[in-house]
């Protein structure tokens, strides 16, 4: 048995996240957490709401709330979104967390003794009326490129350019519209990242079997890109881990606080903590994941995230933990993904466009979303969300194939010998061809889920199913009955084990029908199939069962249409 330690990319507390920040990092995290406790591993899975930062004060202030309520009212929102989902967190924490705090302050503190973080003096924008300074986001102006006047001072909305504050025309500040700005100077923290490259760049290159898309940003970052500059890891706000050294204060730096990226994947080592304070566990059974000097050398450290977290998790992370000077768990294994686009563009927040997590969950069960985003995650390249893709996905893999297997062999045995698994007969040449089969399909979706290629684990998954329809579809033991009900009852035993297999095999991608076949089939047997020939003679001879509800519904073609309608949003 081994011990895994999963964590899923934080999502930002503002606002609710749409289906690609979904299957980017929290759902496939799920998929792994879910598959090796079901391979009988001890795990450790870990997200968060990422709470700091400008966004999080601008959505406060836009819903009219005090920061620290709108972002537990918004933790909430997503804990619940989550488990709709069957998101299987051991923990969803907060990086706005006492722990965290803590432990954000003692890496900086760890940091500063070992000659890796820098004071520097830099111009920043100030407003006398909301008497503090601005950030670049919380300036507004007219951009200098298109005209636009609601460019803010980081990037202009309308054309994309990236500003800074000081090229836009007429700036005022976006908190009270002030146009009354003026330069002051300010200290901040930088943190000396480059003076670790050589470290990091032994360190990423004495990792095996990355996927290509981790290690080739990695790289270009710390190679051509200027990712491995120096970084100011302060800024000017009020929300967010106030700027200490360790324990003590640090002169010079009051009223500030860490920048959301330095304190969010230190989070993930805080909800650790949470978790076992939650748990009545003393510090000993979180560091035991998190310490390599106490217990965490046998830990295996996958993370999951999009592409566009990979520079965070491969170089800044590191450099926070080994800058440290102390033994923590570096990651083992990176898992990030492309985009998913929304019917041949973006999902886009502001304008509406796709689908969020509530609204999906309003139309349909988490399963039914859980398959399609993992079928279709985009590993190897961006992919497409559209609704026809969506609809074939749920009519023919999980209604006609998944579905329809239990609902036959459930209801045909019911109704010949009665809802219990029949005695009479024994397996013969077509019940041994489609174990082989399926045992094969099982070893290879094993070698699949080992190595998180998830779609591909998916199509397994599916032709593992599709096996057992084309078993009974050969079998036939409607027709068998008439001429060998000996017979006929070996081949509906075969089937309602094979109805278990699936339940259990089934539950990394579909937790909640899984659960409502291995209920119906009246078991709590989720041994894996590790022997494939002994897990179809589980259920014995005699075993009752009730025949289920309607596993999975069809989506009809004026549900497709309405739904494609209502989502489409602002189209440019
Ligand atoms: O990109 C994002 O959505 C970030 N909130 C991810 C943070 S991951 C971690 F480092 F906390
Ligand atoms: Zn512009």
């Amino acid at each position: 048995m081994a011990r895994i330690l999963i964590t899923s990319a934080l999502p930002y507390i503002n606002g609710i996240k749409h289906l690609g920040n979904l299957v980017g990092s929290q759902l496939p995290a799920d998929l792994h957490a879910r598959y090796m406790r079901a391979r009988g591993h001890e795990v450790m899975f870990i997200c968060a709401t990422d709470e700091h930062g400008t966004p999080a004060e601008l959505a406060a202030a836009k819903a009219g709330k005090p920061v620290a309520d709108y972002c537990a009212e918004m933790h909430e929102v997503q804990k619940r979104l989550g488990l709709g989902f069957g998101l299987s967190f051991d923990h969803f924490g907060r990086s706005s967390s006492a722990r965290n705090h803590w432990l954000t302050q003692h890496f900086a503190g760890r940091l500063a003794e070992a000659g890796l973080i820098d004071e520097v003096e830099e111009v920043q924008v100030w407003s006398p009326a909301d008497n503090r300074f601005l950030p670049d986001r919380y300036i507004e102006g007219t951009c200098p490129a298109c005209g636009y006047d609601k460019a803010r001072g980081d990037q202009c909305e309308n054309c994309t350019k990236q500003l800074t504050p000081r090229e836009l025309v007429n700036p005022r500040s976006a908190v009270s519209g002030s146009t009354e700005l003026e330069l002051r100077p300010t200290k901040h923290l930088y943190l000396r990242q480059s003076t670790l490259r050589d470290r990091l760049d032994r360190w990423i290159d004495s990792q095996r079997g990355w996927p290509i898309l981790t290690t080739s940003i990695a790289k270009k970052w710390l190679h051509d890109g200027d990712g491995l500059q120096d970084r100011g890891i302060t800024r000017d706000l009020d929300w967010g881990v106030p700027v200490r050294r360790g324990d003590a204060p640090w002169p010079g730096m009051e009223g500030k606080v860490f920048y959301v990226w330095f304190d969010a994947p230190i989070e993930y080592i805080a909800a650790t903590a949470e978790w076992a304070d939650a748990q009545g566990q003393p510090d000993a059974a979180w560091r035991r994941w998190w310490r390599t000097d106490e217990g965490a050398a046998d830990v295996r450290y996958v993370q999951f995230m999009g592409k566009d977290n990979v520079p965070f998790h491969t170089l800044s992370f590191p450099a926070t933990l080994m800058g440290s000077g102390e033994p923590w768990k570096l990651v083992d294994y990176i898992k990030s993904f492309n985009y998913l686009t929304y019917d041949g563009g973006q999902f886009s927040t502001s304008q509406g466009r796709g689908v969020f997590m509530d609204h999906a969950l309003e139309l349909l069960p988490g399963d039914y979303w859980r398959w399609w985003l993992l079928s279709h995650a985009p590993e190897s390249g961006d992919s497409e969300f559209t609704w026809e893709n969506f609809q074939a996905s749920v009519n023919k893999d999980l209604a006609d194939v998944l579905g329809n297997f239990v609902s036959r062999i459930t209801k045909f045995c019911a109704a010949r010998f009665g809802a219990q698994v029949p005695a009479e007969g024994d397996y013969g040449a077509l019940e041994h061809a489609a174990a082989d089969e399926i045992d094969r399909r099982l070893r290879a979706y094993e070698r699949h889920m080992e190595a998180i290629e998830v779609r591909k684990a998916a199509a397994e998954l599916r032709a593992i199913w599709v096996a057992g329809n084309e078993y009974l579809q050969e079998a036939a033991p409607w027709s068998t009955i008439r001429t060998d009900r000996e017979q006929a009852a070996a081949q509906v035993r075969f089937a309602l084990n094979l109805m278990r297999l699936y339940a259990v095999v089934s539950r990394p991608f579909l937790p909640d029908a899984a659960a409502r076949m291995m209920a119906s089939l009246a078991s709590a047997d989720w041994t894996w199939p590790a022997d494939t020939a002994a897990a179809l003679e589980a259920l014995p001879a005699g075993h009752g069962f009730e025949v289920p509800e309607v596993l999975f519904r069809k989506v009809t073609d004026e549900e497709r249409a309405a739904w494609a309608e209502r989502f489409a949003g602002v189209r440019s």
